[in-house]
């Protein structure tokens, strides 16, 4: 039944379970998450095999559970850097002595510890141990360097132990540890967006030729998700406005999923007013069929052979935003396959955009659909180049440099 106070939803947690006697309880906490509307992916230990199978856990979480760096077969599903880069969160949940040494030292000596290191999400540890471990100086003194490493530590509790102790060290209850997880994920507000509301963009558009058929692009929308969630991570509220098929975002996210042109531009209207910094990632199709036909077309209902397909245009929303000065900056992005710089330049002095970010999808190893992109930032002031790279770092590096440029008009 889902947990109506806790909002996880669509949150990437990825759960690092470590061997300890409380590594029982991580199926109840993977439920409790998926309860709460997180997407949760497992990574074991080698040691926790010893107290919880991966049947269990896989059953739970509806994902592999991925326990080894060098498996090649999961690699090859998705590599090690890509699961560091999935999670929003990272829970590691029993927190073991062991685990807790080796990530205060920076080790990179298994899956989990590789995954810590390799990830810009927030780390939450809950430790379980017995109770004259988790006393002992050297645990303490991990603790005290991973908190100003910034993990966040919860719990462990007091009470009767596996081993017969009674004391510090038992590992919190997986209901308090999603509290803990839902509170820390709702801290928002801080960063160099912190304040400022941010609508993006993104995926394709499709526009009905009948019910069965429509006219698109290739885009999936990964770069205008990274926009997103880089906005979200720089402390703004965000607003993401989705065409078809693009992927789950972070839970806080405010996101509306919309088909066709006409209806990203009623969407992107309708949230305008809130609306600080527009990023327009979107593939908009500029034409729509002129007629979509509410019953699907026969193929032999024309004895010519070609049909003709009468095209509309549909409205440029992003021009529409800059005309509505609700907006205080209004960056554009230009998909190019020739005279890319000159024809984005273009682009942005006849849509009058603050900037425009453009990209050669001419280019096979980037642009639409693929994990990379190599783009420029146009601005009045000059032209910034982001050699090729994960969409999620060129989107992080713009989002900082658009703040930082446009910091007096954002905060006027
Ligand atoms: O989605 P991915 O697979 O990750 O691929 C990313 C991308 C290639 C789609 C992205 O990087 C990109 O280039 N997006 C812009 C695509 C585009 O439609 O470019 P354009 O040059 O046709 O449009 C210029 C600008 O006008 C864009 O900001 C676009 O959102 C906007 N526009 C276009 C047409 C229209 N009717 N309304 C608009 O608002």
């Amino acid at each position: 039944m889902p947990n109506n106070t806790l909002n996880l939803s669509g949150k990437h947690i990825l759960l690092g379970v470590s061997g300890g006697i409380a590594a029982y309880k991580a199926p109840i906490l993977v439920r409790r998450l998926v309860e709460a509307g997180a997407i949760v992916q497992v990574v074991m230990t080698a040691n926790a095999h010893h107290f919880v199978t991966t049947t269990t856990l896989q059953a739970v979480s509806g994902h592999v559970v991925r326990d080894d760096l060098w498996d090649q077969a999961a690699e090859a599903a998705m590599g090690h850097i890509e699961l560091a880069r999935w999670a929003d969160h990272i829970l590691v949940a029993p927190a073991t002595a062991g685990t807790i040494a080796r990530l205060a030292n920076g080790e990179a000596s298994d899956l989990l510890s590789t995954l810590c290191l390799a990830s810009n999400a927030p780390v939450s540890l809950a430790p379980a141990m017995n109770q004259q471990m988790f006393a002992h100086p050297a645990v303490q003194r991990n603790l005290t360097t991973l908190k100003t490493d910034g993990y966040q530590i919860v719990g462990p509790d007091s009470g009767d132990q596996a081993c017969g102790d009674t004391g510090l060290g038992r590992m919190t209850e997986p209901e308090e540890i999603v509290q803990a997880l839902n509170a820390s994920s709702a801290k928002i507000g801080t960063g160099p967006l912190a304040g400022q509301t941010l609508m993006v963009t993104t995926g394709p558009t499709r526009e009905a030729i009948d019910p069965v058929r429509y006219i698109s692009n290739h885009s999936s929308g990964l770069q205008g998700l990274a926009v997103a969630e880089a906005g979200r991570q720089a402390g703004a509220r965000v607003i993401l406005i989705a065409g078809p098929g693009v992927d789950p975002c972070h839970g806080d996210i405010a996101r509306f999923n919309v088909t066709s042109a006409q209806e990203m531009y009623d969407r992107v209207h309708e949230h305008l007013p809130e609306t600080d910094l527009f990023i327009g990632v979107a593939a908009v199709a500029d034409y729509r069929p002129a007629n979509a036909q509410q019953q699907k077309i026969k193929r032999h209902t024309q004895a010519e052979d070609q049909v003709q397909l009468p095209l509309i245009e549909n409205p440029d929303i992003i021009a529409s935003v800059v005309q509505a000065q609700q907006a205080k900056v209004v960056v554009g992005f230009a998909a190019e396959t020739n005279d890319t710089l000159q024809n984005a330049r273009e682009k942005r002095a006849r849509k009058k955009l603050d900037a425009i970010v453009v990209n050669d999808v001419s280019d096979q190893r980037i642009g639409f659909n693929s994990l990379d992109n190599a783009v420029t930032l146009i601005h009045t002031g000059g032209e910034i180049d982001f050699g090729v790279q994960p969409k999620t770092a060129i989107a992080e590096q713009l989002i900082s440099q658009l703040a930082e440029l446009f910091a007096p008009k954002l905060q006027a």
